[in-house]
């Protein structure tokens, strides 16, 4: 039995509430590490709410932030600023054996399964560790059982239990990986890039089986990646991120449709379409430059050096807020609607160098 939640402070149909969450990584220098010269901004002001059997999606450019946020959802990062509350208990604050409690309800899949199941360990020995931690592994007949459920589920035979990771393929692999999270019967799974590791036959294998688990045991998802079209695949809503911001969300559907930000304009132009006429004739829009430093985050809009859409001045000194530019599509652009109406036309970005060794620090209470 977990401890009864506090009164719920968000919307029933709410499970996860990230309310203006920061993580902000000291980079230390000096020989034993004593002096802070900087941070790494990872994630800096980021609000989202996830429903209960939704499944969200999380996007971006290597670096952007994505897994510490997941990190920070599940409690694994403690936020530098802002809180996460789950089912209606703000965990900022929580730590210890209430924080272990309710660690059970939310689970995580790692994009490389070799790196995250214990070589040593047979397959039962993996899945009942979790369950052991959580007390739920007491009565061996039952465990038992449970056990070839879970390998039924994610569609393995039995005989599995006896074997060790390195005896599978891939894919078979992150299906032990998935059973594993599952074992101890979470609510909410955080998936930090669960195909990207997987040969491309059977990525669609494993993301279909994720979405009948999801039906089976109604669980509600963060599937984090970098490949637009697993997103695509799997999510309800979907987050697009940049340095360590979100700039646009919306459902799945209408993001696809019509991107409004820039940035996510300029990812979604760079995935080949499948029907060759409309290929030809497809609009690229190419990025100049390399992802600024998290280190230094420009200032303003934290796309303005790469945007083709930048206006003077505002761009470069306002940071944009998210806000909705039609039922449950929010972007953060100052243009959005000039744009959407092409009311300014792009223009060519002369990509500027980054100084990696710049950590230009800024105060912490500034964020977001
Ligand atoms: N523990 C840490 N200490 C210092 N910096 C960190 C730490 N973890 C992440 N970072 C930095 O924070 C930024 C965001 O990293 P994160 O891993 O969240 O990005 P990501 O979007 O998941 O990228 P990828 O697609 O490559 O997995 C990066 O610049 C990374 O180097
Ligand atoms: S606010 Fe300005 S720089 Fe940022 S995305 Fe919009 S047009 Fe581009
Ligand atoms: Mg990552």
């Amino acid at each position: 039995m977990t401890a009864a939640p506090e009164k719920p402070e968000t919307d029933g149909n709410v499970l996860v509430d990230v309310e203006d969450v920061a993580v902000h990584f000291p980079i230390k220098r000096g020989v034993v590490l004593d002096r802070t010269v900087g941070h790494v901004y990872a994630v800096d002001g980021v609000s989202l709410r996830i429903e209960r059997g939704e499944t969200y999606g999380l996007v971006g450019e290597s670096g952007c932030g994505k897994s510490t946020l997941g990190r920070a959802v599940l409690r694994l990062e403690k936020p530098t600023a802002g809180r996460v509350v789950f089912d209606g208990v703000d965990l900022s604050g929580m730590k210890g054996e209430p924080l272990r409690r309710m660690r059970r309800r939310m689970q995580m899949v790692f994009q490389d399964p070799l790196s995250s199941l214990d070589p040593r360990q047979s397959v039962q020995s993996l899945l009942v560790e979790g369950m052991r931690a959580h007390g739920l592994a007491t009565d061996p007949a039952a465990t038992d059982r449970k056990l070839r459920e879970l390998l039924s589920a994610v569609g393995l035979p039995s005989t599995s239990l006896r074997k060790y990771p390195h005896e599978f393929s891939g894919g078979q692999r992150q299906r032990i990986g998935i059973a594993r999270a599952l074992s101890v019967g979470p609510e909410l799974v955080v998936a930090d890039e669960p195909v990207s590791a997987l040969d491309v036959s059977v990525q669609a294998q494993v993301l279909n089986l994720l979405e009948d688990l999801q039906e089976e045991f109604g669980l509600t998802y963060l599937v984090i990646a970098h490949d637009l079209a697993v997103v695509r695949h799997i999510a309800d809503r979907v987050g697009v991120m940049y340095l360590g911001g979100i700039v646009e969300e919306s459902t799945s559907d209408d993001l696809y449709a019509e991107p409004l930000h820039p940035y996510s304009k300029a990812l979604l132009s760079a995935v080949p379409v499948p029907d060759p006429v409309v290929e030809d004739t497809r609009e690229q829009i190419l990025l100049s430059g390399d992802l600024p430093s998290p280190a230094d985050p420009p200032s303003g809009c934290r796309f303005h050096t790469r945007c083709p859409w930048r206006q003077p001045s505002r761009c470069d000194t306002e940071r944009p807020a998210l806000r909705e530019l039609k039922p449950g599509h929010r972007v953060a652009c100052h243009y959005a609607e000039e744009i959407r109406d092409g009311r300014i036309q792009p223009h060519e970005v002369v990509a500027q160098a980054v100084d990696p060794t710049d950590f230009g620090d800024r105060d912490l209470t500034s964020a977001g």
